[in-house]
């Protein structure tokens, strides 16, 4: 573990304006050296990004004089592209499977009970107060809806509204059937990218991580919390701009203006605080697949456990250094751009444990969801692309079209793929005995070894 600087506080300097812009490191100062990237790291990620090749100049250079190297892009791409999780199902376009991946796929816990309804539950996606570009297709809304056999949910049907239109399609239907859920997988890939996994996760984290290397320095809430923060806010400053910015992926390969994109994430950042737990969204009815909420629950209990028993043997130090925590306390409210700031204070060590398990629940195995599974759904434009245009269009480009799906099936890829430190191997040994012990809950949904220790791609 690296020691912080004598002056965190000029190193740490936030973005923007507080309580305006949402808290976060500024991107366009210096990463601290003590947070840079380790080498180890940096190898990981050239491994693999080595199917996009282009950044590897000497590996350019080496196969071009061998006069084989070919570039990879261009129309087949997504066929050469490593296969994913949908390819490898035959039934990838069946309501079963469609069922399956909305209880475990890459965005999870958004399935709502439904009372007074055909149907029991639901999951919706708000589309139209945002943006599309000309030529795109966004649903307006979109819900689809299921219903509780046994044990299991089937889907009931699927409404969404288009161009002022709202259409209600049901399994029986073919072809329109499959353009309704075809429809429903991208609306759902736009919410997945920004609110999961952008806010949720990277940003949500952010501000977390900057109060903390602002204040602790002492508390041995340092030694807890310091590994789970690693490449946090050096991911964030680079994927900023690959991500988000009026050049990133999720404005060119979708069809959200920027705005649009940043007015998703902000107000998803708004509702969220640290006094939550996924007992909140979970599914009230027993599902014999419902994988997701099992894994969290496990994931939950087993980081309480491990957090309270790391309180006790540091209880008296943690209180010595308190006025750290205090700190963090007021960077946090002061900084949130939540309506309820009070909620960001850390008043006593119950909220202090609270805030710990939160953070490391979302730096470890949310994100670990979220991004690690961003393949097995989006690496297969046939199955769910992030932006549809429609070919009818005076401004369709299918030049164009074609470099937004190369775009997505690369950046999945390579996002989903990099596994730098899993918790089963790197991670403090309580924290890797607990995991081991809850196993048979979490791996059905996710490996154990795809868990990793911090957010850092
Ligand atoms: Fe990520």
């Amino acid at each position: 573990m690296k020691q912080s600087s004598s002056n965190p506080k000029e190193k740490f300097k936030y973005y923007g304006t507080p309580g305006k812009d949402f808290a976060r490191f500024d991107v366009n100062s210096p990463l601290p050296k003590e947070i840079e990237p380790t080498r180890r790291y940096e190898a990981e990620v050239g491994l693999l990004a080595l199917p996009t090749l282009s950044i590897f100049s000497f590996f350019d250079w080496l196969f071009s004089k061998l006069g084989r190297f070919r570039t990879m892009t261009g129309p087949k791409l997504k066929t050469w592209m490593p296969s994913n999780l949908s390819r490898l199902r035959p039934d990838k376009f069946s309501d079963e499977y469609f069922v399956e991946r909305r209880l475990n796929g890459f965005n999870p816990g958004k399935l709502n009970r439904v009372e007074g309804e055909e149907w029991q539950y639901a999951v919706n996606y708000h589309t139209g107060i945002y943006k599309a570009e000309p030529g795109g297709i966004l649903p307006e809304y979109s819900e689809a809806r299921f219903v509780l056999r046994d044990r299991t949910l089937q889907v009931h049907s699927i409404k969404y509204e288009l161009k002022e239109q709202t259409i209600t399609c049901f399994p029986t239907q073919d072809k329109q059937w499959e353009d309704a859920k075809y429809y429903f997988r991208s609306a759902e890939y736009v919410f997945q990218e920004i609110q999961s996994h952008l806010a949720r996760t990277h940003m949500n984290m952010d501000q977390y991580a900057m109060a903390f290397y602002r204040n602790v320095s002492k508390n041995p809430i340092r030694e807890l919390l310091y590994d789970h923060f690693e490449g946090l806010l050096s991911i964030n400053k680079r994927g900023a701009s690959l991500i988000i910015g009026n050049q990133g992926f999720i404005p060119e390969a979708s069809a959200l203006d920027p705005k649009s994109v940043d007015g998703v994430l902000i107000e998803e950042l708004a509702r969220l605080n640290y006094h939550w737990s996924p007992a909140i969204q979970e599914l009230p009815d027993p599902i014999d697949n419902n994988h997701f909420d099992r894994a969290a629950s496990a994931m939950w209990e087993l980081l309480s456990r491990y957090v309270s028993e790391f309180f006790e043997n540091n209880q008296p130090e943690i209180q010595t250094y308190w006025y750290e925590i205090e700190g963090m306390s007021a960077d946090l409210m002061t900084h949130s751009i939540s309506t309820s700031k009070e909620k960001f204070a850390i008043n006593n060590q119950e909220d202090l444990q609270q805030l710990c398990v939160y953070i490391i629940y979302h730096c470890t195995f949310f994100h670990s969801w979220v991004n690690n599974k961003q393949y097995e759904d989006g690496g297969d434009i046939e199955y769910a692309a992030i932006g549809l245009w429609d070919e009818g269009d005076p401004n369709y480009n299918p030049k164009k079209v074609e470099k937004r799906h190369d775009a997505q099936v690369k950046l999945m890829w390579t996002l989903a793929n990099v596994h730098y430190n899993p918790i089963i191997e790197y991670g403090p040994l309580p924290l890797r005995k607990l995991l081991w012990e809850y196993r048979d809950r979490i791996e059905p949904g996710i490996p154990l070894g795809w868990i990793m220790m911090s957010i850092n791609i």
